[in-house]
């Protein structure tokens, strides 16, 4: 068991409170909380992907039981500290998990974000310095309620910056819509956790996609999906509208690294955007925004992509995480430890073999200074 007081922070962890699971398990449709009588644990049906198996499983007792166990780790914070102890994790920056707040009604969502935010909030009071937390925003409301709850939850003691997924307000996070809200969080210093959920369409995976678990929608579409909605965003001219706009992406950017050069040679050979005039010189490349307002988790599980990963926005912006309560061992206790956190410790330390500056700053120091976790406010 490593030290609990090496310095590691997991930026990248995520909790579903207790009054968000009670939401999950009243509802018909996914997001969901269901019993089954061939699984112990309540099962977390979550994907597009798993609404099939959910269909199935309601129909037929006998039928392969859907989604995932809602074990403890995702709800109770006791737990969450164990985790942390196990794996030497100093400090975590805990977050909704998907869907976030998206799937609420418009009348509902601004007074559930703030029981959400508050419950998050006093989660971090009962073991202070060790956790901090990036709020929920109740995008389905109308812009007046979300920046209230902007405002809210910048007023909240451990509150570090707010987790967003890639909808929106519904048309994506090209919106102009949301500039005022990008604008408000610039201005509260708080960044975005930009997170995935929807993936890609589910055709892209083809007939034979129930015969390979959740391996396509989570290791290619979640990753697509971010780089889709971070390159709209490059491209709607957000980030140079609101320069001052953080945006941390989850596991490390999708494949941003190493699609950047392609996006750059896609933009300055596009006939649109020349006759357009959005080719000037002085235009700042997508990689001058992931060395100025990008920061990438480092939850790649392969030292060759967190290389790229610290090359393309400098190690100075690569901060650990660990996805706990995602991606649990399935052969050994979950109160031990956790290969997906193993192996992303170790990409780190083989990344940056020789460079031990290096290595502190993306297992926490990063996270600390851009987070500002040793600060009470
Ligand atoms: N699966 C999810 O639904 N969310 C995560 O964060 C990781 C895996
Ligand atoms: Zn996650």
């Amino acid at each position: 068991m490593a030290s609990p007081t090496s310095g590691i922070v997991d930026i990248h962890t995520h909790m579903y409170p207790p009054s968000y699971v009670e939401i999950m398990e009243k509802r018909t449709t996914i997001p969901i909380v269901r019993k089954f009588p061939q699984a112990s644990d309540p099962r977390l049906i979550l994907l597009e992907e798993e609404v099939k198996s959910l269909e199935d499983a309601l129909k037929d007792p006998q039928a392969k039981v859907p989604g995932r166990p809602l074990t403890t780790h995702y709800s109770s914070v006791q737990q969450k500290i164990h985790f942390m102890d196990t794996h030497g994790i100093r400090k975590s920056v805990v977050s909704l998990a998907n869907p976030w707040l998206d799937f609420l009604d418009a009348s509902e969502s601004p007074a559930i974000a703030k029981k959400i935010n508050d419950e998050f909030s006093d989660l971090c009071g009962q073991y202070p310095r060790r956790l901090f937390f990036f709020a929920a925003l109740p995008l389905t409301a109308s812009l007046e309620d979300i920046l209230s709850s902007v405002e809210h939850v910048r007023g909240l003691k451990y509150c570090r910056g707010v987790i967003l997924g890639t909808s929106g307000l519904g048309k994506g996070l090209d919106d102009p819509r949301l500039l005022p809200v990008y604008k408000a969080l610039a201005e509260a210093k708080l960044p975005i956790f930009l997170h995935p959920h929807y993936g890609l369409p589910s055709e892209v995976w083809g007939d034979r996609a129930g015969e390979y678990g959740h391996v396509l929608p989570l290791a290619l579409g979640f990753p697509m999906e971010t780089t889709i909605a971070v390159t709209r965003m490059f491209l709607s001219g957000v980030f140079d509208e609101v320069r001052e706009l953080q945006i941390i992406l989850a596991h490390s950017g999708g494949t941003l690294p190493f699609l950047a050069g392609r996006i750059e040679s896609c933009v300055v050979h596009d006939g649109q955007l020349l006759r357009e005039g959005k080719l000037a010189k002085s235009r700042r490349t997508v990689w001058d925004v992931l060395k100025e307002q990008i920061y990438l988790d480092a939850v790649v599980y392969s030292p060759t992509s967190l290389k790229l990963a610290a090359e393309s926005s400098g190690a100075d912006r690569v901060m650990f995480g660990t996805d706990h309560p995602f991606f649990p061992p399935l052969e050994t206790d979950e109160q031990g430890e956790w290969e997906s956190v193993t192996w992303n410790t170790a990409a780190i330390r083989k990344a940056t073999e020789g460079k031990s500056a290096e290595t502190e700053a993306i297992l926490g120091g990063n996270a600390t200074r851009v987070l500002r976790l040793d600060e009470e406010f």
